[in-house]
């Protein structure tokens, strides 16, 4: 879709010769010969404008006006004012009304162009940000209690505060992302978070999708864009799977993160940015770096700081706590009542070793609220493989459906953990994800609950 200007001119010579060079620059024009018009243009098409460019005298209905009219449909649509020199003192008022800058005439085409290219770059950043943030801002939520998680939102507070780079690591699945999230609200930045997803763009547009391009920059690029980067401005880049990055891309990239600048594709210029960037892989960087996957540059500038997400089996802990959580996600998206989970139901659930990690249990999860039919996600809602596999409790199993709690089920977990680790607390407590003290005070709890078996 191409880029539509509205023209507010009521001498006829310059009015044609605003169309002329802006048709041949690409735009396409809605001219209206004086205040009166414009107005009506406003009211019909605003949706369709996306630049204004007025006189600031005319008849009937003056550039202010028209700019008062912008400003309460489309305040993100920019308006350029032309002014004769006997007016600069209203362009100026207009410019501190909103206007966004003033030309005085006699201009060059030139400038003109410069003026309006840098409008619209500045109102297309300012949509995008608007857009990332609508679409970004849900508060990153990460359940867990187990030691290694709370270790994990320590480290991740500390890094929200730090403003060097973080690299996340950990298994597909494992909250790698809500993490990067969690930083970027931690930290506080006014700018949105921006994920980009280094394996899903294609090779060959992938410079223009990060660093934006210029309206002639190549065959197609009609109109200029903002990267990727520049959106990033003033909030978090999130450079998902960067070890997917391409190999010449990376010199790119490594070189905009030291400058802290960005030079769009076809631009001759670079702008400034303030970004705080964070990284996320599955692979094994370093393994990619001594093979030469991966620059060994670009890799100490991004792993400043070190974060690892640890796999749902080394928190077994967390699984009863991620099951009530995304059960009530699920109920909530399905607008039903909140279900419970059977007894049976959870014994299979904490078994289970998931591969896929948080991921394939919140979609097990959805699936069996969907199949529930009663008031209780049962066994037989959840996916065949996570019954057919893994030892399920069978004291869990056995217990009584009835008038057990969370914590209940809990206390029955971890002594059903003590019972196959021989009592071993040391062991217990690292397949429970569960510091030592934690679990020593567990006990005590159980034991003053009459439960003496540790
Ligand atoms: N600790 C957690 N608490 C709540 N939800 C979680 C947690 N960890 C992961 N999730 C949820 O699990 C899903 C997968 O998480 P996310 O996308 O962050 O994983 P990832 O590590 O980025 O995975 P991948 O490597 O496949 O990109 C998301 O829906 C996320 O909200
Ligand atoms: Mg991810």
């Amino acid at each position: 879709m191409s880029t539509r200007i509205l023209v507010a001119e009521d001498n006829a010579d310059l009015r044609d010769l605003l169309q002329e060079v802006l048709d041949d620059a690409g735009y396409e024009t809605i001219l209206a010969e004086d205040g009166r018009q414009a107005t009506v243009w406003i009211e019909r098409e605003q949706e369709m404008i996306d630049l204004v460019i007025t006189d600031v005298r005319m008849p009937s209905v003056t550039g202010e006006e028209l700019l008062a009219a912008m400003r309460q449909r489309r305040a993100e649509a920019p308006v350029i004012v032309i002014t004769a020199f006997g007016s600069v003192e209203q362009a100026v008022e207009m410019v501190r009304a909103g206007a966004f800058q003033y030309l005085t005439k006699p201009f060059n085409n030139r400038d003109l162009l410069a003026v309006v290219a840098e409008a619209l770059a500045r109102s297309e950043a300012q949509r995008a940000q608007a857009r990332l943030r609508m679409d970004y801002s849900a508060p990153a939520r990460i359940i867990g209690a187990s030691r290694p998680m709370q270790k994990l939102f320590e480290q991740i507070a500390v890094s929200a505060n730090s403003p060097g780079t973080v690299l996340i690591t950990g298994e597909s699945g494992t909250g790698k992302e809500l993490v990067a999230r969690a930083i970027h609200e931690g930290s506080r930045r006014r700018g949105a978070f921006v994920p980009v997803n280094c394996a899903a763009i294609p090779g060959d547009l992938i410079e223009a999708e990060l660093f934006g391009h210029t309206g002639s920059a190549f065959t197609g690029a009609r109109q200029a864009r903002t990267g990727l980067i520049e959106a990033a401005d003033k909030g978090t880049l999130f450079l998902d799977e960067i070890g997917e990055l391409p190999m010449t891309m990376q010199p790119k990239l490594l070189r905009a993160l030291q400058e802290g600048a960005v030079r769009p594709v076809g631009a001759n210029t670079e702008r400034p940015v303030s970004l705080r960037v964070v990284a996320a892989t599955n692979r094994d960087l370093e393994k990619d770096v001594r093979e030469g996957r991966f620059r060994e540059d670009l890799y100490w500038r991004l792993n400043v700081i070190h974060l690892r997400v640890p796999p749902l089996r080394e928190r077994a802990y967390d699984i009863p706590l991620l099951v009530e959580h995304f059960i009530a996600k699920a109920c909530d998206g399905a607008a039903r009542e909140p279900l419970d989970v059977s007894l049976e139901s959870l014994a299979i659930l904490t078994a289970y070793v998931w591969p896929g990690n948080v991921r394939e249990l919140e979609n097990a999860i959805e699936r069996a609220v969907a199949f529930a039919r009663g008031g209780k996600v049962l066994p037989e809602d959840l996916p065949e493989r996570l019954r057919t596999s893994g030892e399920v409790s069978a004291l869990i199993a056995r217990s009584s459906e009835q008038n057990l709690t969370l914590r209940d089920v809990e206390c029955e977990y971890i002594l059903e953990i003590m019972r196959r680790t021989g009592g071993n607390k040391l062991r217990a407590a690292q397949i429970l994800g569960l510091d030592r003290k934690t679990l020593y005070r567990k006990l005590d709890e159980y034991r003053a609950r009459g439960l003496k078996e540790f």
